[in-house]
């Protein structure tokens, strides 16, 4: 063990803003990381014990005890869930003669439940030591015991099991005509790459992960910065349950993003960039790393790029590992430098204090792929289509309940109704638009426009019929919440647990007309004193749908005034059976009868 894992803090030249890389090649060759691995860890990188412990903790995929050589994960997206994910679940356990979220005893095998994978248009979905499965049925999961018992390599499997489809249903102004590798470069040098600043401007581009921060404006406030060392950060964590539409995009799309990086680092005078990929996206890893060897032999990266004196540029892949957080640009940072990602205070921000302390501009994934068509196209182009405070196309992710789940572009000011109706969605009950921090409407709402003054997106687009169940849907929104908490402050770690409770409570049938106060009092908790963006929009699936489906609540109440969440009397069991009682006397009554 002492020589790999050597070899590996060699690999990384003991580099400690490495530990995640580290951690992620230790876990992949031992299924874990024991404790011999974190002494050895801490003595070579002189990083305490103590803080390896908490990184392993904090992030899902990392271990200090073992999983299985064959570790398969299922994703609990409401999309698989809608998929009868449960019994497909329940059936692989039962066909794997093990327990779910637990290590086979001769630990060849271990089945959990993992956060939505990012596959919602191909689920039910999973993984199989990190890379996605689609499609998963029960003869997929026959095949797969077999495999697994027959210890067949992960490598080995029939490559139709990981096929990972685009489902590109409709391509707008980005998706219908991609550029040619170095065309916006060329085109930005030729106008000059403070002019293509201006056109960016022009464009009235804003931020596509959601926050809708205008562009040019990010990028201007970090080139006048007086420190000279500076980063490009793409945000490729795609955690927000429903988005899959970066990962189609550097799938099919990875030459014009990385331009955008690019094009942005000559603007900023950048020389190192980053695309932080969730870990979930592992199979885009290696054609990744291909397509940036394949820009080098191109001079789009390294020294010299397209012969521009000094202008040095390279952009490195950095693997997530299992954290919705690390989305967040300041938990991305920190995680980017190997530890937890708790999110930074704000100000200040990662344009002036980022990576390293530097300033640092951290764009989505298609915020990039828009920059490169623009510096081809020019910002007028872009700022023709969509609306007045929402210029330009939005890239969205279509999953749930329609004929054709998949990527749709669209100008911005579309309707809902337009989008439902490209989809083939009928007998719609409602959607989440913006994924569970987003908003859930009513279909009475479908003339609502997707754009940042009306529905705001990130991409995620999910679409729920009249057979589903509103308190099912928001009991799974909460619950991933409270597991995603990164635990830094009080009022989300503590608060999305309790939301969690109190949900469960009323929709377990238990819960009274108080219980429904107690729950909006609670979110307002949640939402007004959280840190982060978690824990500011962890209420919105409660919120938004107590305020548009009240009876769906009020249907689950019992005609009770109170029942205590916690069962008293039968905490009293011990003392009744020591003092050899079980009349009416010795039980108490805790509900409240109307
Ligand atoms: C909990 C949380 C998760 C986030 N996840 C993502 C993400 O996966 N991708 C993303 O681009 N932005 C995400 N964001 C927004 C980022 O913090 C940041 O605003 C964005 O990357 C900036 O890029 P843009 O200006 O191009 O949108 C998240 C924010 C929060 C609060
Ligand atoms: S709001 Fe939640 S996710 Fe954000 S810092 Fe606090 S505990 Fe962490």
């Amino acid at each position: 063990m002492q020589t790999f894992i050597q070899s590996v803090i060699d690999k990384y030249a003991a580099s400690t803003v490495r530990l995640l890389d580290i951690l992620r090649d230790i876990q992949a060759e031992y299924q874990h990381i024991s404790s011999p691995a974190i002494e050895l860890l801490s003595s070579q990188l002189n990083i305490p014990r103590t803080q390896i412990i908490s990184v392993i903790e904090f992030y899902s995929f990392l271990h200090a005890s073992p999983t299985g050589k064959y570790d398969i994960l299922i994703s609990d997206s409401i999309t698989d869930l809608m998929l009868d994910k449960e019994n497909l679940l329940n059936y692989f356990a039962s066909q794997l003669k093990l327990t779910v979220g637990e290590l086979r005893s001769d630990g060849l095998v271990s089945l959990n439940n993992t956060s939505c994978t990012g596959m919602c248009d191909q689920g039910p979905a999973g993984l199989v030591n990190g890379y996605a499965l689609t499609h998963l049925d029960r003869p997929r999961v026959d095949a797969i015991v077999k495999l697994v018992e027959q210890q067949v390599p992960v490598a080995e499997w029939p490559s139709e099991f990981f096929q990972v489809d685009d489902n590109i249903h409709q391509a707008g102004l980005l998706l219908q005509a991609p550029i040619q590798a170095g065309e916006g470069l060329k085109a930005s040098f030729k106008r000059g790459v403070q002019k293509t600043l201006q056109e960016i401007d022009i464009s009235g581009l804003r931020g596509r992960g959601g926050a809708g921060f205008k562009t040019a404006m990010k990028w201007r406030f970090c080139s006048e910065e007086q420190e000279t060392e500076r980063y490009v950060v793409c945000n490729a964590d795609e955690g927000e349950p429903g988005t899959f539409k970066d990962r189609v995009l550097l799938n099919s799309y990875a030459h014009q993003v990385f331009e955008g990086m690019t094009i942005c680092a000559s603007i900023i005078n950048a020389q190192q960039g980053f695309l932080y990929l969730r870990g979930e996206y592992l199979h885009l890893y290696q054609p990744l790393l291909d397509i940036l060897e394949e820009r080098r032999k191109l001079n789009l990266l390294g020294k010299n790029i397209l012969d521009q004196q000094h202008f040095n540029f390279d952009i490195e892949i950095r693997l997530g590992c299992g954290a919705y957080i690390c989305g967040e640009e300041s938990a991305l940072i920190e995680s980017l430098e190997g530890k937890r990602g708790i999110p930074r205070n704000r100000p200040p921000y990662p344009v002036s204090q980022g990576y390293l302390n530097k300033p640092t501009v951290v764009n989505n994934v298609e915020t990039f792929l828009a920059t490169a068509k623009i510096a081809v196209e020019g910002g007028q182009w872009f700022a023709d289509i969509g609306t007045e405070q929402s210029k330009g196309t939005k890239i969205l992710s279509i999953s749930g309940d329609c004929a054709k789940s998949g990527i749709y572009e669209y100008p911005f000011g579309t309707s809902i109704a337009q989008v439902l109706e490209d989809c083939g969605a009928t007998d719609v009950l409602g959607i989440q638009v913006g994924g569970p921090s987003g908003t859930f409407i009513d279909i009475s709402e479908d003339q609502r426009k997707l754009a940042f003054e009306d529905l705001a997106t990130g991409g995620s687009f999910i679409i729920f019929n009249q057979s589903r169940n509103i308190l099912d849907i928001v009991k799974n929104f909460t619950h991933f919440f409270a597991h995603e908490s990164c635990g830094f402050c009080t009022p989300c770690r503590v608060g999305t647990a309790l939301l969690k409770k109190q949900l469960d409570k009323i929709t377990d049938g238990h819960g009274s007309a108080g219980d429904v106060v107690a729950l909006e009092e609670l979110c307002q908790l949640v939402k007004n004193n959280s840190h982060c963006g978690l824990g500011q929009t962890a209420a919105n699936p409660i919120l938004s749908t107590l305020e548009r489906y009240p009876e769906h609540y009020q249907k689950q109440l019992k005609a009770i005034s109170y029942e205590p969440g916690f069962d008293l009397d039968a905490s009293l069991e011990t003392a009744r059976r020591l003092a050899n009682r079980d009349d009416a006397g010795a039980h108490l009554s805790q509900v409240e009868e109307d």
